[in-house]
């Protein structure tokens, strides 16, 4: 007999479609009565399957008490309570690794396309500009620049390289120190000061909540640029887009946002800015493995076994 599974939200359907086999799933977005639902599977469901902005709240680990695993589709857990997970022994995974290349890919393209404003310069050529008003502008240069990554983990470490062979020098700043070439900052502000682009690629949560700050955004300055594709929450967004509108920094590449998929549209209206919707890890291939991955952590439980990427 299959076991029980919730799943919280819809998901990659091929994902879904795995799960469909190896487990009796359970679809919580479809519960016309939540409470009713969570009651009536509260006896026997065991694991639980979610997705990125999901997550899994204190409120829902009550509601199901033999709950021994969460199994992430995504590396971010942030919007997993994990206190409340650990107290109640509850494992939590996620799905990293396979997923960097294609994040560090948008993160390149971001960085791209905001400073030599690629995106612009098509919609000049396709407005007719070119023949009527002649050549596009000048743009700015990545070789040669320095590039700050906050949050030198395995994605920005793939971040690091590619920009290496943009012809980009490296900075880094994390909480703690690591055993890398790269030069190391002690805080986002001397990061920001240091650098021409400053990458965030922290994880969200409480502890990086408005990380790049006024603060940090005055450091950068009018000729830097700031790229976010960790999470909106890591930056202050409302002063991000007065700094953009103001020209306090020259300009932003964005993949994430404060409170997803809602967009201030103020934003739609810079000029400075390259907007992209939460994409960074959306190909086929990537979400495929993702899902393998969150599955494969599922069955290996469920077989009794070490899960295969623990985050608590
Ligand atoms: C996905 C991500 O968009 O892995 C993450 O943490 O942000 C992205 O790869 C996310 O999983 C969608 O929920």
């Amino acid at each position: 007999m299959k076991s029980d599974l919730i799943v919280t939200t819809r998901i990659f359907a091929p994902t879904q479609e795995r799960l469909d086999r190896e487990f009796s799933c359970h679809k919580l977005h479809e519960a016309a009565d939540r409470a009713a639902f969570l009651q009536k599977l509260a006896p026997s469901v065991r694991g639980l399957a979610t997705f990125g902005p999901a997550g899994a709240d204190a409120g829902l680990m009550d509601a199901l008490p033999k709950l021994e695993i969460i199994s992430n589709f995504g590396v971010g857990v942030d919007a997993i309570d994990l206190d409340a997970a650990k107290k109640r022994r509850i494992i939590v995974t996620n799905t990293p690794d396979v997923l960097n290349d294609c994040v560090a890919d948008t993160a390149m393209a971001l960085t791209v396309n905001v400073m030599r404003k690629f995106p612009r310069a098509e919609a000049y050529l396709r407005a007719g500009h070119w023949a009527a008003k002649g050549a596009y502008p000048l743009t700015t240069s990545l070789g040669g620049k320095i590039m700050g990554v906050l949050g030198l983990g395995r994605i920005g470490e793939a971040i690091a390289q590619r920009a290496q062979a943009f012809g980009m020098k490296i900075r880094y700043h994390n909480r703690r120190k690591k055993d890398v070439a790269y030069p190391y900052d002690a805080d986002a502000v001397a990061l920001a000061k240091n650098s021409d682009v400053l990458m965030v690629v922290t994880p969200g949560g409480a502890e990086t909540e408005k990380l790049v700050n006024a603060q940090v955004l005055d450091a950068l300055g009018p000729e830097g640029y700031l790229v976010n594709i960790a999470r909106g929450s890591v930056v202050d967004e409302p002063v991000l887009l007065k700094y953009l509108q103001e020209r306090k920094i020259a300009g932003a590449g964005l993949d994430v946002f404060a409170d997803e998929p809602r967009v201030p549209p103020e934003f739609f209206k810079l000029d400075n800015a390259v907007l992209l919707p939460h994409v960074g890890s959306a190909t086929v291939e990537t979400r495929t493995a993702m899902g393998n991955l969150q599955v494969d952590n599922l069955l290996a439980h469920f077989a009794g076994k070490p899960v295969l990427a623990r985050v608590v």
